[in-house]
């Protein structure tokens, strides 16, 4: 419990700190920390340590996406969350390569506001990298995946399906960059295969 206070005491010092107007409003801090909260709830001891050493900039970041994506499941892993992203992914391709703007469109903001698995990404990811340095990629990651689906968005609603798909490429490039900064081997079991 000390450590959950010590958590959110970091993420309202770095908040007032940045400067809460660069946030948003104050009822806006409230509630991100309210869902900080309630992903610290979920983690184990070992993480809550991890994630409390944080650097305050990470500990902001990570509350701007709590706040920012309001589908949160109390469920879904962050596999099944991938799943669904990948499906977005696809009908995204699919609509630009048929010249359906409007497809593309709803399907790239759908997975710019993607959903938020259980207890947020950190409970995911390989534990020695919830460490600042190696989280310290997570915003150009979110750049590079989130920003472009919103510029894919607005060029596919404008029709101009050539834009869209350079979106599309680079928003791409976005899921490589952070699957090989954080994932092991890539398609992995859980259950241990009986390969030979
Ligand atoms: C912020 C980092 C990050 C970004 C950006 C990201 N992923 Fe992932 N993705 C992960 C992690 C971590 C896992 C492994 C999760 C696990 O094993 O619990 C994963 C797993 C997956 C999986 C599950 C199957 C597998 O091979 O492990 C799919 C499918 C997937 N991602 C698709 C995508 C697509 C499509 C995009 C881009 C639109 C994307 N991801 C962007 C971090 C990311």
């Amino acid at each position: 419990m000390q450590n959950k206070k010590q958590w959110l005491l970091g993420i309202t010092m770095s908040c007032l700190a940045v400067g809460v107007q660069a946030q948003g409003k104050p009822e806006d801090m409230k509630r991100g920390m309210e869902l900080m909260q309630q992903q610290m709830a979920l983690m184990t001891p070992e993480l809550v340590q991890k994630a409390q050493a944080l650097s305050p900039e990470i500990k902001k970041f990570l509350m701007h996406v709590a706040l920012r994506h309001e589908r949160r499941s109390d469920t879904l892993t962050l596999v099944q969350v991938m799943q669904e992203i990948m499906a977005e992914h696809q009908m995204i391709g699919a609509a630009i390569a048929t010249d359906n703007g409007a497809m593309a469109a709803d399907a790239a903001r759908r997975l710019a506001l993607h959903r938020l698995p259980k207890g947020g990404m950190l409970p995911y990811l390989p534990i020695e990298k919830v460490t600042t340095d190696s989280l310290s990629v997570l915003p150009s990651m979110e750049l590079a995946v989130e920003g472009n689906a919103q510029k894919l968005a607005e060029a596919a609603e404008k029709g101009d399906m050539v834009a869209a798909a350079q979106h599309y490429g680079d928003m791409t490039s976005g899921c490589v960059a952070c699957h090989m900064h954080f994932r092991g081997q890539p398609g992995a079991s859980a259950y241990t295969p009986r390969l030979k």
